[in-house]
Formats: C-alpha cells, structure tokens, sequence
C-alpha cells in the first residue's frame, strides 16, 4: 500500500477508535508526521495522563508505553512493536537495584524515565531529561542514588553539592557520538553551535553550547539567531527541526547517531496495531501503583 493511503487509513481508524497517536521525536519522519502529538518523554508521559481518548498508540520504546500504561490505568496502551525496547532501560533490574539500596540505607533513589516500572516502583522519584536537575534540587537529602543513566548522573551533578551514587547504565546510541567527530565538525563549521543530548558522553557534552532535552532543542534551535547547528542527538530529531527552522541547516554530528529500537515502528505496524487492537502493554497493579508515586512526585514539580 502507498505511504499516503496507510496514512489516511491510520487517521481513519483512529478515529474510529478513539485512538491518540503519541510519537517521540525520534520516530522515522512518516510517524512523526501522522502523530497527534509529538514530543519529548516527559511531554508524553503528561500526554497520556491528560487525554480524553480511550486508546493511546505510543510510538516509542516499551518503558515509555510503560509509562503511558501507569498514568493512564484506564485506557488500552498500544505500543505497535513490543520488540522496541530499551537497551539503556535494560541495563537495570528491580533487584539488583534493592541490592544498591540496602547498601546504602535511607538515601532516595531517582530514576531516569528510561527505565522499566519495576525499576520505577523501587525509586522515590523519577526525573526525565528536560527535569532532571530540578528533581535532584527539590530533594532535601544530600545524596542520592541515580540510576541508569551514568552521563545524565555526572550532567545533573554539576548543578548541586549533593554526592551521587550513579548507576553505570548509558545509551548506546549517545555513546558512539565520540569528541573527535564533534572537534572535527566545529572546525569545518566554526559558526555553528553545538547542542546535544545529556545522554552523550561527559567528553561531549563538555564541547557543547547547550545541553539539553529533546523538546529543548527545538527551542534552542529556533531562539538562536545562528544559521546552522551540529546536533548531538539522534537522527529522528531532524525532521521537526527541518520544518520549523527551513532556512536553517542541521548537520548531525554523527551518522552513528541512530537508535535502531527507534526505528522499528513502521506505519505498517501501527495500522496492523490499530486493526487487531495489539499489542497491549498494561503494567500490573502491584507495580503500577509504586511506580505511579515516583512519576506524579516528578510530575507535582513545576515546569519551565
Ligand atoms: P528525551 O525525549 O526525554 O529527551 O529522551 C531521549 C531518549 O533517549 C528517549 O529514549
Ligand atoms: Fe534507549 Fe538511547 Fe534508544 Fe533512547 S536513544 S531508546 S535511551 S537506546
């Protein structure tokens, strides 16, 4: 079937359905274009607990239809590839993270959105990238154990005296962004800044003029009188940059800079989710409910 007729069969049935279609920024450019909303984690996350629909389709990775699923207990959370994982997510485990927590007793766990709802149920609050700092500062402990991002851990550290356990969890597709390529990139383009992800490599982001969320970005981009940016992120943010800034050019800093879990969900996918009303993600309620009270403890905190 042609892209264009998927498309006005996906909006169909949506409608049918009662469907929202969530995508992250760094779905392939044909989803982002059909999705009611896009945004960042954080965004969507307040996204699924705000709609009125009966179903929300989340093209992501697993943690977030996790999150989508706590949140929003009531409706059918699809998520079209439920191979769309996490490799970062899965760098920690329920258990092993009790065992950092009994080996340091009454110090608060905070965890990076991207991380599974039995690891969300053993943590006391949960941040995202575009929060994480004011999370870590509404505290009142003076250290803390933050998993499983260690690059977001040594970014966020950087704005407080409070002492850090971190995790050694990182992203896989962050991490190949290596400071020999964005050196390169600056010398050929000296006019361009350079804004990445907190999920790069601390020797990155020590290159960068700004580091920041997703959303962030488009922000930072549009505000910013400059003419083209080196992007440290994933490749997927482009296409919104592309349509809101089209007299501006976007160079990425890395062709490595491709999340394949990202990747996976295809229109295809999602028609096929919304005809057959699968797969479901619904997180089971012993663990909904502690995982509920870390995500609303970070979502209780204002925004910009
Ligand atoms: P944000 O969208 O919250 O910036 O996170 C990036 C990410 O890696 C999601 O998997
Ligand atoms: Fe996970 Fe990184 Fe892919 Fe985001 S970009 S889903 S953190 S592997």
């Amino acid at each position: 079937m042609e892209q264009q007729s998927i498309q006005s069969e996906i909006r169909a049935l949506l409608k049918q359905r009662n469907a929202v279609l969530l995508a992250h920024n760094y779905m392939r450019d044909e989803v982002q274009e059909i999705a009611d909303i896009t945004g960042d984690s954080l965004a969507l996350s307040i996204e699924a607990a705000a709609t009125d629909a009966d179903v929300i389709v989340f093209c992501g990775v697993h943690f977030m239809a996790e999150s989508a699923s706590i949140l929003a207990p009531e409706k059918t959370v699809l998520l079209p590839r439920l191979d769309a994982g996490c490799p970062m997510a899965d760098m920690v485990d329920a258990e092993s993270l009790r065992k950092m927590k009994a080996e340091h007793p009454g110090v608060p766990v905070v965890t990076y959105v991207n991380s599974s709802a039995a690891v969300k149920a053993e943590t006391d609050i949960c941040c995202t990238s575009a929060n994480a700092v004011k999370v870590v500062q509404s505290l009142p402990e003076k250290e803390l154990i933050f998993t499983p991002d260690r690059n977001l851990g040594r970014f966020v550290s950087k704005f407080t005296d409070k002492k850090f356990h971190l995790w050694e969890g990182y992203c896989p597709t962050h991490e190949r962004l290596k400071p020999e390529a964005v050196l390169a990139l600056k010398e050929q383009y000296p006019d361009a800044p350079f804004v990445c992800h907190p999920e790069c490599n601390p020797a990155v982001s020590a290159l960068a003029d700004h580091v920041c969320s997703t959303t962030g970005m488009y922000s930072y981009v549009t505000e910013n009188p400059a003419k083209r940016f080196i992007i440290g992120t994933e490749a997927g943010i482009l296409w919104r940059m592309k349509r809101e800034n089209p007299e501006k050019e976007f160079i990425l800093a890395s062709p490595a800079l491709v999340c394949p879990n990202m990747k996976l969900t295809s229109l295809e996918d999602i028609l096929e989710a919304l005809q057959t009303m699968k797969p479901v993600v619904k997180v089971p309620e012993e663990i909904r409910i502690p995982a509920k009270r870390a995500l609303d403890r970070m979502l209780a905190i204002p925004r910009d």
